[in-house]
């Protein structure tokens, strides 16, 4: 039994220690990560996922743009700054993020073509993604980069869609900070087997 594909999967980990000193540049990640979404399965085949990559000033501004929205609904500059600011300072410390995209027209025009499914387009969807997103996480992390998964949406939707000139159908899902691994993820814990799987045969 060939286990090459578990050895990745164990290499993939939530890392949220992340630096900049990553030895790839957008230049040679993008076209590998654009790749590898590419090659990742939606139903119908319908490439539902869009993904914006955010490098440089632009990463800075992914998470400036967080940390404002967490301001105003805080209420107070001084509860962002006790509770949260080092935790959005950590995911803007790091290399690049990944903006994750549904095109809504996508869903929408499966709903009306294939009225029988129409319940399970946007389900669809939100598989396809995470198929994506699981992907990328996993070729950075053989690539040696680490990554989390960050969902600041729907808080930040209307100002990134106003600073990255975001289509009006593309739904924000989740933001992807991703960097050089300054720490490793702790042990990760497993539920009982037993309790999970069920074999016949
Ligand atoms: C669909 C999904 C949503 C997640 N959302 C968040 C999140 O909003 N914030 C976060 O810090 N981690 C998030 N995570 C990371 C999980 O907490 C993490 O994957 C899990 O604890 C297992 O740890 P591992 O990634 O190191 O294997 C999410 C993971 C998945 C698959």
């Amino acid at each position: 039994m060939k286990n090459e594909f578990l050895d990745l999967q164990k290499k993939r980990r939530t890392i949220y220690a992340l630096g900049r000193d990553v030895s790839q540049s957008p230049e040679e990640l993008v076209p590998f990560l654009e790749s590898v979404i590419k090659e990742a399965p939606s139903a119908f085949n319908s490439q539902s996922t869009r993904a914006v990559f955010a490098f440089g000033k632009y990463q800075d501004k992914v998470w400036d743009i967080v940390a404002d929205n967490l301001k105003k609904v805080m209420g107070s500059d001084e509860a962002f700054e006790k509770n949260t600011k080092a935790k959005i300072d950590g995911f803007k410390g790091a290399f690049g993020t990944i903006l994750w995209f549904t095109d809504m027209d996508v869903v929408h025009g499966l709903e009306e073509q294939f009225p029988s499914y129409k319940d399970n387009f946007y389900d669809w969807s939100e598989q396809a993604q995470g198929n994506a997103q699981y992907s990328v996480w996993t070729a950075l992390a053989e690539n040696g980069i680490g990554a989390n998964l960050q969902h600041y949406n729907p808080l930040i939707d209307e100002d990134i869609a106003k600073e990255f000139d975001i289509p009006k159908s593309w739904r924000l899902r989740a933001e992807m900070d991703f960097g050089s691994i300054e720490a490793p993820a702790g042990d990760k814990e497993f539920m009982e087997d037993s309790q999970r799987f069920r074999v016949f045969k």
